[in-house]
């Protein structure tokens, strides 16, 4: 599936503005590869938010500008954008592993690839938003037995759709982490607009993302059993 250049939502078009930029000199902002080289648990940043002047952007961009400094893992964003899936339209339950429509099949493809997972998602009315639960709901086992983590925002740091997406990860058999970085819109973005995370915030990221590392690994065993079968 590539990349939807003439939607108005997608990146290219939004206004210039990235709260940490990345280097002139690093790598793409999609695809940040740790330094270590060899088989590195594959992270993927999962941006769940496709709003028309979504804060989402700033925040995923802002969680894989930290995510270039680790080299114990390597990280991709993946912005639900560049994925535009349907209200759910298969016509069998994803745990029966029958895809049967060509965007499914190419959307499992995706999240199969990875080891595990960080969800950045804003708070709609005390929850997740629909693109992302949809998209989540698409597929199964390529979520099982993977590590996750929650970077949420809204009015109250997202912690009731943080919380939500804890109980589904469940569902899915996935591994979720202890930390959840929780931006409050009032004192993690000024103006309610421009994202400026406390010191703390960043600090639990790092946490974060060894904890989402860890268990990505701790896990390959149980993946590869599953792979077997
Ligand atoms: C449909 C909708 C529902 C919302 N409900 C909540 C909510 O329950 N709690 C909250 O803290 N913020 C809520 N907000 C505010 C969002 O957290 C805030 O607008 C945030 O910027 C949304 O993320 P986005 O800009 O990436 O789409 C809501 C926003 C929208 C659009």
């Amino acid at each position: 599936m590539t990349a939807t250049t003439s939607n108005p939502n997608s990146r290219a078009a939004l206004p210039d503005y990235a709260p940490v930029p990345p280097s002139a000199q690093g790598p793409a902002l999609n695809e940040v590869r740790g330094g270590g080289g060899g088989d590195l648990p594959r992270i993927a940043v999962i941006l769940g938010s496709t709003r028309p002047g979504r804060l989402g952007e700033h925040v995923a961009f802002w969680v894989m500008d930290q995510a270039r400094h680790r080299t114990d893992a390597e990280f991709e964003l993946v912005d639900l954008v560049d994925y535009p899936l349907p209200h759910l339209d298969e016509p069998l339950p994803p745990n029966m592993g029958a895809y049967q429509n060509a965007h499914t099949q190419e959307w499992a493809a995706v999240i199969g690839r990875f080891d595990g997972f960080v969800f950045v998602t804003p708070e709609y009315n005390h929850s997740i938003s629909g693109v992302l639960k949809n998209a989540i709901d698409y597929v199964y086992a390529e979520w099982n037995n993977k590590a996750m983590g929650v970077v949420s925002y809204g009015a109250a740091g997202g912690a009731r759709a943080a919380e939500h997406l804890r109980l589904i990860a469940g569902e899915l058999q996935m591994a979720d982490v202890r930390t959840n970085v929780a931006l409050s819109l009032f004192t993690d973005f000024r103006d309610f607009s421009e994202l400026a995370p406390a010191a703390y915030q960043t600090q639990a990221l790092e946490t974060m993302l060894g904890q989402v590392i860890a268990w990505s690994q701790a896990l390959a065993p149980l993946r590869q059993v599953t792979q077997a079968a």
